[in-house]
């Protein structure tokens, strides 16, 4: 059979990640699918920048939007970030030259996912973005094929592992928040901006792409209620736990009778509960649906080798031709959700 050919922008965590899979497991990969995973070309803004894995064998492109128009890719992988500039421009190109799409990016599909996914539709070519959610919890499969014969009507949990890191940290070395970014980054787990972390933003991005999921309306980032952790401090978390509680970055939506609910703040959870005991980089998506009744997924959310995992599965997807679309079916029928305030403060 033929082999699939990517190409890749980006060569930061995710990218690299991404690098040292295919070229470890090519074996693996090749089992899983039936056929051979190749990269044909790269980008990234240095070209001469040692990223501790060996490149040489691959081509270069200066520019994505020329990488992502390739007649030698089949498959063009967006692992830049940013909701504009170059990544939006080069998913644009690649979707127009008849490429499938991988992403991890949140921040673009947030902001331009649904004009994305009506401009793959209308080219019978299909975005996925495991990756972008949660890291390497399979959440965006779980809820597009698993529970595919369910009514969702709760989606919740914690989705960003550097506010997760930044919190149970705090609680475990009495450090305040900003002496942690270093922890975090060292870990690969900081947005280019870590304001998009911190201010609950980057959950508040993946809120939305789940919502649209669940609830089969168009992604809505802007109707998520957002506050982030930067006025946690030292003396809250010590009190909550004082009463037996933690506080969690938790994301809840839910449809209810006034329209669709999305808040993403920080939130007291008890101390012995699932969401209570997650430390560091974890995340926890916790989904309720009418037959299935609650399900909850646990796993890294973040990181070089959590956030590869997810990549390489919606790559061996395409590989395998699987090609369900996962922003909701179709996605030009998807419309928007009537906003409803949560009743809390
Ligand atoms: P990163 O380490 O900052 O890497 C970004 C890469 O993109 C770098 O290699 C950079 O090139 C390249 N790049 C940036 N602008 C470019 C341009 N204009 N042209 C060509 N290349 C360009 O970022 P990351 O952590 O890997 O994240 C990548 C994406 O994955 C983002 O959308 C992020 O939100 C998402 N994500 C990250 C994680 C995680 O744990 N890190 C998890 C889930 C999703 P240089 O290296 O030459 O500067
Ligand atoms: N900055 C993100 C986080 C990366 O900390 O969760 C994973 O999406």
């Amino acid at each position: 059979s033929q082999p699939l050919r990517l190409g890749i922008a980006g060569l930061g965590t995710v990218g690299v990640g991404v690098v040292k899979i295919i070229q470890q497991q090519a074996d693996l990969l090749t089992m899983r699918t039936g056929r051979t995973v190749t990269i044909t070309a790269i980008s990234a803004r240095s070209r001469n920048k040692d990223r501790g894995v060996d490149l040489s064998a691959y081509g270069w492109e200066d520019d994505p939007v020329a990488l992502a128009k390739r007649d030698d890719v089949d498959v063009y992988v967006e692992l830049m970030g940013g909701s504009n500039g170059p990544a939006k421009a080069s998913i644009t190109a690649a979707l127009d030259a008849g490429k499938d799409v991988v992403t991890a990016n949140k921040a673009l599909l947030a902001l331009h996912g649904q004009m994305l996914a009506e401009k793959a539709e209308a080219a019978g070519r299909v975005i996925r973005y495991e990756a972008a959610v949660a890291g390497g919890i399979p959440v965006i499969k779980a809820l597009a094929e698993g529970l595919a014969g369910n009514r969702i009507t709760r989606v919740m949990g914690v989705m960003n592992g550097t506010c997760n890191y930044i919190l149970t940290r705090m609680e475990a070395t009495g450090q305040g928040y900003e002496a942690l970014f270093d922890e975090a980054n060292k870990l690969g787990y900081l947005e280019a901006d870590p304001n998009l972390d911190v201010g609950g933003i980057d959950a508040g991005h993946k809120l939305s792409l789940l919502s649209s999921l669940a609830f089969g309306t168009q992604v809505d980032f802007d109707g998520v209620e957002l506050e982030g952790i930067q006025r946690i401090a030292l003396q809250d978390i010590r009190h909550a736990a004082d009463m037996g509680y933690r506080i969690k970055l938790l994301g809840v939506a839910q449809m209810t009778g006034r329209g669709l609910e999305q808040r993403m703040s920080p939130c007291l959870v008890p101390a012995d509960s699932p969401l209570g005991q997650l430390e560091g980089g974890t995340n926890m998506v916790v989904i309720e649906g009418d037959s299935v009744g609650q399900i909850v997924l646990r796993g890294a959310g973040a990181g070089e080798g959590p956030t590869a995992s997810a990549v390489l599965g919606d790559i061996c997807d395409i590989a395998r031709g699987y090609r369900y679309p996962v922003f909701g079916q179709p996605a030009g029928t998807l419309t928007a959700a009537p906003r409803a305030q949560s009743a809390l403060p």
